[in-house]
């Protein structure tokens, strides 16, 4: 049943710099979604597609952050950086074994992609907002710039 994995944002999830919370919200929902076409079992191309559009946006926010690491010099870069190219890794794995069967994703997929998430932005990106506002804060350039959106996942 839908409500397992479903996810609400809260302001605990912020890590304080509002163009990466905005994204991350974007991925909370496409994750949300993806639970509720596998739940209500959905046709595979609606599943295939939402699979598509969490890696493409997953992607393009990890690649936000990853400039906003460069241009400050951030110390932890390396590890932050291994953990996204980890998730990709693990969500081309899910997306080819999707691809291979018959049925949808497992609930246990679900809420791995929900834990991952959820965890990596409570343990790992909030230490990279806290370092973005006090770089920010001690240089008073502007802030980090919003990228352009790709286009809605919707
Ligand atoms: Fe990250
Ligand atoms: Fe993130």
């Amino acid at each position: 049943m839908a409500g397992v994995v479903q996810v609400e944002w809260d302001d605990s999830l912020s890590v304080g710099v509002p163009f990466i919370d905005e994204q991350h919200k974007r991925l909370i929902e496409i994750i949300n979604k993806l639970d509720t076409a596998c739940k209500k079992g959905q046709a595979r191309e609606v599943v295939g597609q939402l699979i598509h559009g969490l890696g493409e946006y997953a992607i393009y926010h990890f690649s936000a952050e990853q400039d906003q690491m460069r241009l400050t010099e951030y110390p932890e870069t390396a590890a932050h950086v291994a953990q996204h190219q980890e998730f990709i890794q693990k969500l081309m794995e899910i997306d080819a074994k999707f691809k291979a069967s018959n049925v949808l994703l497992s609930s246990e997929i679900l809420l791995f992609l929900r834990n991952w998430y959820l965890n990596h932005i409570r343990l790992v990106d909030k230490k990279l907002g806290a370092y973005l506002l006090a770089r920010h804060r001690e240089s008073r350039l502007a802030g980090p710039e919003d990228p352009p959106e790709p286009e809605s996942a919707d």
